[in-house]
């Protein structure tokens, strides 16, 4: 990615990223083998577990792991720190079962939510395409 695109893709999640639980409420309530992956969460009522303490620490968690990594595509583009986290995180994720074809339900389900709260061309949409197979490129080797 170059660096404007960076800024669009950082221009576009600065909008929405204080919304934590939503954004996690969405991707569960579209995939809810997502949600079944999450030991503390399978098989519960979506909307009586969105309001709880667990349910907004892992909202956080994970978009502000979006935060740090979007934000190195400015400095780092397929660069060395942004591997080493991918590959990580690869790891993480293969030890919890999670899919190839579950990572891109996060995808399909995070883009439509960028797409409706943070309204955007195809411009900002071909960026948010490169990061994410950029990411993806990485983390799909570690599955
Ligand atoms: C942690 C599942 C995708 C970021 C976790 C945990 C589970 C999980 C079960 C452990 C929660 C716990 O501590 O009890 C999944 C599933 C995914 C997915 C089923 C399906 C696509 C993602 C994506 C991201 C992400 C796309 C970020 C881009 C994180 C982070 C943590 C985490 C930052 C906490 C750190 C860690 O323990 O690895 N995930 N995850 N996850 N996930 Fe995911």
């Amino acid at each position: 990615l170059d660096s404007t695109e960076a800024n669009l893709i950082m221009t576009a999640w600065n909008k929405v990223k204080t919304q934590e639980s939503d954004i996690l409420y969405a991707i569960f309530k579209t995939y809810p083998d997502i949600q079944n992956k999450f030991p503390q969460f399978t098989g519960k009522d979506l909307d009586s577990i969105k309001g709880s303490a667990a349910f907004a620490v892992h909202a956080t968690r994970i978009v502000s792991f979006m935060t740090q990594v979007f934000g190195l595509f400015g400095h780092d583009g397929t660069g060395p720190a942004l591997k080493t986290l991918m590959n990580e995180m690869g790891q993480n994720h293969k030890g919890r079962g999670v899919t190839k074809a579950q990572f891109n339900e996060f995808r399909t389900a995070f883009m439509t939510y960028m797409k409706s709260h943070s309204p955007f061309g195809d411009n900002v949409q071909t960026a948010f395409n490169k990061a994410f197979d950029t990411m993806y490129y990485v983390i799909f080797e570690n599955l």
